[in-house]
């Protein structure tokens, strides 16, 4: 195992009703809070009706940021921190899904910075604070709720970039699994995918690490069980909550101590979003199987192996790339039973331009560090996910 440096600052409220507190919880950074959200689900499912009075009776003065975008754009961060910076805000309060809580993060860094927010993302300045951030999670998925990182699009550029400082962790998360009980089937799926690609980007690594690969497993096999079942009962209680705490475990940290971020699945999906503006996991979904079947081969055939045995409950065999490659085969299967598109042509991208996608995916000589793709590489896999 190598060296490495583990940090998370986030608190994290969990279960049924923790919500009650959110009043109290943001007192303790002012009397002014910038509220940001989506399109319309917390509308709709009555949370910001909730939120609002539990707000209120703390006596805290509210300012809104409502309609952020899922793959939240920087136009949105520039209006939440110029809305900060006239209201003196003391806390930005992301309740929705990972694009609620990314563009809080975005506004929060900006709110402190006199130049344009995209200089952040385009990784231009450092930055040198942020107003405290907390969020309300509406969507297992992302993350975002534990961990600095931040994603966040300009479409004049078509980039879709990450970005995160050491000032944009949130100060807490209320995280009640009975919100997530509103999520479609499809936004399900789509955080499912997510959450097992983020176990993956940290499990297929050269690095080697046998605890950190038995977290990953813990969470990936706690995934695959539960998600069907939150699939086809919205409202079971045990489903949601699994699923909710895994994807927030997948990525803060606790999958990522001594590995490599693998980078490949992620990088080139936020490039898929930044042309064709779709879902995070959608994307995902249509690569990640794609390019195991690419990478596999004689030198990571153990690693496939372990992961189609200790995973998805592959009898052991002695023809170890039989078992790999079955391995595989349970990604597509389940993908497909979680009702995932497996192609481009699913999400209604047809003949897309791979070369551009692959020079924009591929900075450098190669991308990824389990295998090291070439635009050539990159190219294959998006053929063979047309
Ligand atoms: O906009 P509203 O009306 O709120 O609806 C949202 C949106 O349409 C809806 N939704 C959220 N909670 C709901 C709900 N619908 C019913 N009931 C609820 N309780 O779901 C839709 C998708 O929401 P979004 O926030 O976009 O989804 P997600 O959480 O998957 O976030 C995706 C974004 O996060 C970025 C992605 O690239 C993408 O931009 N990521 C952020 C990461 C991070 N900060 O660490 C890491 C990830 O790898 C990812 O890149
Ligand atoms: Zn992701």
């Amino acid at each position: 195992m190598k060296n490495f440096y583990f940090y998370n600052s986030t608190k994290i409220y969990f279960g049924k009703d923790e919500i009650n507190k959110i009043g109290k919880l943001s007192k303790e950074f002012g009397k002014n809070i910038l509220l940001v959200y989506g399109k319309s689900s917390i509308k709709k499912t009555g949370l910001y009706d909730r939120v609002i009075k539990l707000l209120e009776e703390e006596d805290i003065n509210i300012f809104e940021l409502g309609g952020i975008d899922p793959n939240p754009r920087i136009e949105s961060v520039r209006e939440g921190a110029d809305l900060c910076k006239k209201h003196n805000i003391d806390l930005v309060l992301g309740v929705g899904g990972g694009s609620v809580i990314d563009a809080s993060k975005g506004i929060a860094s900006a709110a402190l910075y006199d130049g344009d927010p995209w200089d952040f993302y385009s990784y231009k300045v450092e930055s040198k604070g942020a107003l405290p951030i907390a969020s309300i999670l509406t969507l297992a998925a992302t993350g975002s709720e534990m961990n600095s990182g931040s994603v966040i699009t300009n479409f004049e550029t078509n980039e879709k970039n990450g970005w995160g400082s050491p000032y944009t962790n949130p100060k807490f998360s209320i995280l009640d699994p009975t919100v997530t009980y509103t999520v479609s089937k499809h936004q399900t799926g789509c955080g499912i995918v997510d959450t097992l690609t983020h176990v993956y980007e940290f499990y297929f690594s050269n690095e080697k690490s046998y605890l950190n690969d038995r977290i990953c497993e813990a969470i990936m096999k706690t995934v695959i069980h539960y998600g069907p079942i939150a699939l086809n009962e919205p409202e079971n209680y045990e489903a949601r909550a699994n699923l909710m705490f895994s994807s927030t475990l997948a990525l803060n940290g606790l999958t990522g101590f001594s590995k490599d971020f693998e980078g490949f699945n992620h990088i080139t999906e936020h490039v898929l979003s930044a042309y064709y503006d779709i879902a995070h996991g959608d994307g995902l979904s249509i690569l990640v199987p794609h390019w195991m079947k690419h990478i596999l081969s004689e030198e990571n055939t153990e690693k496939f192996y372990e992961f189609a045995v200790n995973v998805w409950g592959i009898e052991p065999e002695e023809n170890k790339a039989y078992v790999a490659k079955r391995g595989i085969s349970e990604v597509f299967n389940f993908y497909r039973t979680l009702g995932m598109p497996l192609r481009l042509k699913d999400i209604g991208i047809i003949d897309p331009d791979f070369d551009l996608i692959a020079e924009k995916s591929v900075k450098g000589e190669t991308l990824g560090k389990f295998v090291k793709l070439t635009k050539e590489d990159v190219k294959h896999i998006l053929m063979f996910s047309k």
